[in-house]
């Protein structure tokens, strides 16, 4: 028997036992007639005690020698400390030690195994078995766990089965580019790994088997964000005979059920926003409603604003930021550059302040008397002490950049609680989405999603207005989830599948599969697919889900620690029938 207890678990009940404990040495201190040293393996850390008067010579001299991160097992006798430490949970006890056996040394490690280390991002990433022996990572991986087992625990129990489906597949069009995997037996020919399981899952309903869902890996070779992986992994479900409330009622009661299991808060009913409304509103599809700070249109009260870049805009919107009339010119300044910047994009900002005394200042004095500046905090219904920020241009850029200032604001102004939680269901998504690049539509959830009842011909004239039968569930500022009742029947994929620009043989080569299984008897059905990665870091309070990894990539989509992507030899690349012109290297 390796160990009689864990590191973590010896209090003062257990004083005068003989126990054995394996670990790591954390540190060790040594003041010379005595040597104390913190053990630790998952579950906590016990001093080690061995002193000149109660521990023979050779032993105290092999405590010293051990050096951090040694592996080693000891033996002896639980003590009550003389000076206790009440921040662990051991802190009463101490092991006086009778026996160690070193069972593996260490080197040096390059940073310190500490809650706050000395390691930089990259020198973590390629030591990352060591920094998964810290808390902070340790502890976000068995949360991880625990979140994934409730969602196992509550979808079983609801009826769903696991299936897994397979990683070599042929493209799935989630809107990301392909990862693919060449066949070495079927020369000249790729397998893609999926952008999700979203075809298998329809099929499986095809199978009848009702209720699915599967934790499972997902492949997309896009560009890489705090909140987003080129491996990351879905809570995938799909059920048939169902429509989009009953879809919504099963996994906001799941969403419910993982918020009260794992962080003990119950929340009512989600709210929910038509995607227009949440444009409206908040410019954005994922909407961080924790805090206020909503949009508000400007209208001119008599003709026109008399200010020209007001006049000419397509949309002029503000938001009143509560508290921040005091805001000085240099503040405000530096919000203005912030607005600027090429990746927020707006050429300006006009701001208006609301004293706390009732009267008003603003940077567009020379327009506005004090009954226009009075009309716009009117307007937006702004209250004495608030600072206005307005934003003027072609509608969809404005509320972009207005969305991403409110953010901003609400983080300038720790809005953005990550104890707290604000759910919603985004409904009603547009099925198209106009590529300004391409000047060609594409599905803006997936081709496989249905139009709302009715909208079909709509395709053929006014495509950009159809909506569909697709919705987003949003947890602070961020999509957890999303999903969509499915077209079933051939016809209507068909039309689904022209829109989008496939020809009919285009459309039979790479869907041949399930148009075909549509003919077979299809039920109704739909699904969503959760982001477990996203959910897991937002329920534990942040946002970079690399933390909530194990062995995550880097922005380059990099595995640092084993070092891939890798180049392959010579040999190999043969017999995948690929050539790789070396020269180019
Ligand atoms: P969608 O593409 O919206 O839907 O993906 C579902 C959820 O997966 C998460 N997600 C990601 N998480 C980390 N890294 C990424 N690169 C990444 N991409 C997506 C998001 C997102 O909400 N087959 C459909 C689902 C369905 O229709 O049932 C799908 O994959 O949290």
């Amino acid at each position: 028997m390796y160990r009689s207890h864990s590191c973590g678990e010896l209090r003062e009940e257990h004083v005068g036992k003989a126990v054995t404990l394996a670990g790591w040495v954390q540190k060790s201190r040594d003041k010379g007639f005595v040597v104390w040293i913190d053990l630790r393996d998952r579950y906590g850390i016990t001093q080690l005690v061995f002193d000149a008067e109660r521990t023979a010579p050779e032993l105290l001299e092999k405590a010293r020698n051990l050096g951090r991160e040694f592996v080693i097992q000891v033996k002896g006798q639980v003590i009550e400390r003389a000076s206790k430490n009440p921040n662990i949970p051991t802190g009463n006890i101490e092991v006086l030690v009778e026996s160690i056996q070193l069972l593996n040394p260490s080197l040096t490690p390059p940073f310190t195994i500490e809650n706050d280390t000395d390691g930089g991002e990259d020198l973590r990433m390629k030591f990352r078995y060591l920094d998964i022996r810290r808390n902070p990572v340790k502890e976000n991986l068995i949360f991880r766990s625990k979140v994934a087992m409730a969602v196992r625990t509550y979808l079983s129990a609801a009826g769903f089965i696991e299936v897994e489906t397979p990683y070599l597949i042929k493209s799935t069009p989630e809107g990301a580019r392909d990862f693919v995997v060449p066949s070495r037996m079927n020369k000249g020919q790729f397998y893609a790994l999926p952008q999700s399981p979203q075809t298998f899952k329809q099929l499986l309903m095809v199978g009848g088997l009702d209720k699915y869902f599967q934790i499972v890996k997902c492949f997309r070779d896009e560009d890489l964000r705090a909140d987003r992986q080129p491996e990351f992994t879905q809570i995938d479900c799909e059920m048939a005979f169902v429509e989009q409330e009953d879809i919504l009622n099963v996994f906001e009661g799941l969403t419910k059920h993982l918020l009260q299991e794992i962080k003990g808060i119950s929340i009512g009913d989600f709210p929910r926003m038509t995607y227009d409304e949440a444009m409206q509103r908040y410019g954005n599809d994922k909407p961080d409603i924790r805090f206020g700070m909503e949009f508000c249109p400007l209208t001119p009260t008599g003709g026109t604003f008399g200010f020209n870049i007001f006049d000419s805009a397509e949309l002029v919107v503000g938001i009143s930021v509560p508290g921040c009339a005091h805001y000085t010119r240099k503040k405000i300044d530096a919000l203005i550059d912030w607005v600027r910047r090429p990746q927020i994009g707006a050429k300006g900002m006009v701001w208006v302040k609301y004293n706390e005394d009732g009267s008003l200042s603003s940077s567009v004095n020379k327009f506005f008397d004090e009954a226009g500046l009075k009309a716009i905090a009117k307007q937006m219904e702004a209250n004495p002490g608030d600072l206005m920020l307005i934003l003027a241009g072609e509608t969809h850029k404005t509320r972009t950049q207005l969305s991403a200032l409110r953010m901003e604001m609400a983080q300038q102004l720790g809005l953005r609680d990550p104890k707290v939680f604000a759910p919603l269901w985004v409904v009603d998504f547009p099925l198209l989405e106009l590529d300004e690049e391409t000047g060609h539509y594409h599905a803006m959830h997936h081709p496989f999603t249905s139009p709302k009842p009715g909208q079909l011909a709509l395709l053929d004239t006014d495509p950009g207005a159809v909506r569909a039968n697709a919705y987003d569930l949003v947890l602070n500022g961020n999509e957890i989830g999303g999903g969509s009742i499915r077209i079933h029947d051939k016809q209507t994929q068909s039309v689904m599948f022209k829109h989008l620009g496939f020809t009919p043989e285009e459309a039979k080569a790479q869907f041949g599969f399930l148009m075909e299984a549509f003919q077979y008897g299809a039920p109704p059905h739909g699904g969503i697919a959760f982001g477990l990665d996203r959910l897991v870091a937002i329920l534990g309070g942040q946002e970079t889900i690399r933390d909530f990894i194990a062995f995550p990539k880097n922005n380059s989509g990099r595995d640092v620690m084993i070092d891939a992507p890798a180049p392959i030899d010579d040999e190999q690349l043969k017999e995948l029938h690929l050539k790789w012109d070396r020269s180019t290297e």
